[in-house]
């Protein structure tokens, strides 16, 4: 008779218990329901944290489809038998979905609008140029000189230009190109400038973009100044209601060496009004093969760029110093003793 009565009381402990431990369980998960609330609202951390957020979230998603990653420079590194790079060049791409997912320098939806929208194909071997004047054979202050020096004298080298100005006045690569056979890339981000710079006939691509100064590309406002026109990153109010100032599409160097299908460089002209030593950060230097470089240094100072350059495997083979600009010139190291 005693058993039936102890295991009632024992009952209804054991139900007082499961409904104590029912009750800690909805306590906890309210908790956590009212912390998560909290965090993930718009009062706890900005607005763009959160798109950031966002985005890095897509973009992980989006490696995640594709392998393998090679995240240092931000690069798909498919072979160019991949099936997958016509799936990619095609599905969804266009200009904000390349800026808002930052896509890989190598992502041939990146390379596919530089060569759709941007590129502009070499004059004709037989066009005349159309110089303002054609008996300067050297317009640049001793930069072609110099670098053609180091290089022996060599001909049909191929060049990179970044700010090639309207292709003539200061440029540091016309003698090359009229007199040694050279081809190249002339890049300029003033649009005034780069519509000077398509009538003078350049035997070489032209693109009227700006240099990415992430290893993705991106779009910045730019101050339309002649031969110091600039990117500038944060505007002040009154900045940005200036009439010179341009939304301007820009795109990694490497990018663009891709779409022009060259990544072996004999000479890489570099004068971008400070930006230098950022554009130099997103070149993935285990894929290119860049000879000889001049980088403008007024505004970043010699000794930071010799710092990036020299375990890149560069040293400075010769200086300039005019009072238009300062350039270091670089080569590799290993063709220190030719
Ligand atoms: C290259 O040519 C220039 C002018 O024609 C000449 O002064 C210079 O010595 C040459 N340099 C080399 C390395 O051949
Ligand atoms: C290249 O040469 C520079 C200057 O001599 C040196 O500082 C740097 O360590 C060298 N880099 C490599 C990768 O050998």
């Amino acid at each position: 008779m005693r058993f039936p009565i102890v295991s009632q009381i024992y009952y209804r402990q054991g139900t007082l218990i499961v409904t104590a431990i029912a009750l800690v369980f909805a306590f906890i998960f309210v908790i956590q329901h009212m912390t998560y609330t909290q965090t993930s609202g718009p009062s706890s951390g900005s607005i763009r944290d959160a798109v950031d957020q966002a985005l890095e979230s897509i973009n992980i998603r989006l490696r995640g489809r594709v392998s393998p990653i090679s995240s240092e420079y931000n690069l798909l590194d498919l072979d160019e038998t991949d099936p997958r790079l016509a799936e990619l060049a095609a599905e969804k791409c266009t200009i904000d979905w390349m800026n808002a997912d930052r896509l890989q320098q190598d992502h041939p939806c990146v390379i596919e609008t530089i060569r759709r929208r941007y590129l502009h194909p070499p004059a004709d071997l037989d066009v005349p140029y159309n110089l303002v004047a054609p008996n300067k054979a050297d317009p640049s202050v001793g930069q072609a000189a110099s670098i053609l020096n180091y290089l022996g004298n060599q001909t049909k080298g191929f060049f990179i230009e970044c700010g090639a100005l309207d292709g003539e006045h200061l440029s540091n690569t016309l003698y090359m190109e009229r007199t040694m056979q050279w081809g190249g890339v002339l890049v300029e981000a003033d649009q005034t400038s780069f519509g000077k710079l398509l009538s003078r006939r350049r035997k070489s691509y032209a693109l009227p973009v700006c240099l990415s100064l992430q290893p993705y590309p991106t779009q910045v406002t730019f101050k339309v100044t002649y031969a110091i026109g600039s990117v500038q990153e944060s505007l002040t109010p009154e900045q940005s209601k200036e009439s010179n100032m341009l939304t301007l599409q820009c795109f990694p160097i490497y990018s663009i060496l891709l779409a022009v299908g060259r990544t072996q460089i004999d000479f890489f002209s570099l004068d971008v009004e400070g930006h230098e030593l950022r554009i130099l950060k997103t070149i993935p230097w285990h894929k290119v093969d860049i000879k000889t470089l001049a980088v403008e240094w007024d505004h970043v100072g010699e000794k930071p760029l010799i710092d990036y350059m020299g375990p890149k495997g560069y040293y400075v083979f010769g200086r300039n110093t005019v009072n238009v600009g300062n350039d270091l010139f670089f080569a590799k190291n290993d063709s220190r003793h030719r």
